[in-house]
């Protein structure tokens, strides 16, 4: 191939697909977790007996910037279903949690025109929250928190069958004294235009554990092994 040519193609390419330049994160992760699970690992004391969202993540970068500081009279008639549906499990009256979100995570989603305020970025993630509806589809299926354990496989297959796209599913490993692994967090992924998309089960579990989530022990959550059996703890 010519030089030219492979010039002709590569701008070819490059205009077809603005979205791909390599800075541009092109998938959208839409964290949920079980407070129940989280507390057991903070000991934090909640009595929240729904999925609550943990983060609205892009697929690429983070703290994009740091002089785009959270304020949360943009987001002021957003704040009841904030509080109800994004609570901060650690502290529930604070902002601290929204706030560490949007630096780490909503400034870089902010990089596409169609959530580049906190408004829309705040808002879209509860809109997605609301229409996934995860918890009415957990239930709807049966699968339901309880003392008796169930297969990974069904878990999984309830949401895949339902959404038509793959999640990743996260848990806690089983401690010493238990043959099961703990249900933690669901993860739904949208495309930048918001529709559904496969989640990647092997994206760089760093980039969205621990630090990230501005907890101390997120890290323990990683994506539930197959063959084990899932608790998916009661309050
Ligand atoms: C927890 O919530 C349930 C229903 O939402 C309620 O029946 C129960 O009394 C609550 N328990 C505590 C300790 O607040
Ligand atoms: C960063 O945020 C500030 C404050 O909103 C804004 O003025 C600036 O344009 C942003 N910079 C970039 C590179 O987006
Ligand atoms: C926060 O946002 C409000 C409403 O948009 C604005 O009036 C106020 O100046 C902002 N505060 C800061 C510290 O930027």
């Amino acid at each position: 191939m010519s030089l030219g040519y492979r010039f002709l193609l590569c701008l070819a390419v490059v205009s077809a697909f603005p979205m791909l330049a390599p800075h541009m994160w092109t998938k959208l992760i839409l964290t949920h977790h079980w407070p129940n699970t989280f507390c057991g690992m903070e000991h934090c004391h909640l009595n929240i007996s729904y999925w609550t969202l943990h983060g609205f993540w892009p697929d690429k970068g983070i703290l994009c910037n740091s002089s785009w500081h959270f304020n949360s009279s943009e987001i002021e008639d957003l704040l009841t279903d904030m509080e109800k549906s994004w609570p901060d499990l650690l502290k529930p009256t604070s902002a601290g949690f929204w706030k560490y979100e949007w630096s780490k995570h909503g400034t870089c989603a902010a990089k596409a025109p169609s959530l580049n305020s906190q408004h829309k970025y705040f808002s879209k993630a509860l809109e997605l929250y609301h229409k996934a509806d995860l918890n009415s589809i957990l239930k709807k299926f049966d699968i339901v928190p309880s003392e008796n354990y169930y297969k990974f496989s069904q878990i999984e297959g309830v949401i895949e069958n339902f959404y038509g796209v793959k999640p990743k599913i996260q848990c806690v490993h089983p401690s010493k004294n238990s043959v099961a692994q703990t249900l933690g967090q669901i993860e739904i992924c949208f495309s930048p235009d918001f529709s559904l998309t496969d989640c990647d089960k092997h994206l760089p579990l760093k980039t969205f554990s621990i630090e990230d989530q501005g907890f101390s022990k997120g890290s323990d959550f990683s994506v539930c092994e197959h063959d084990v059996p899932v608790y998916y703890p009661p309050v």
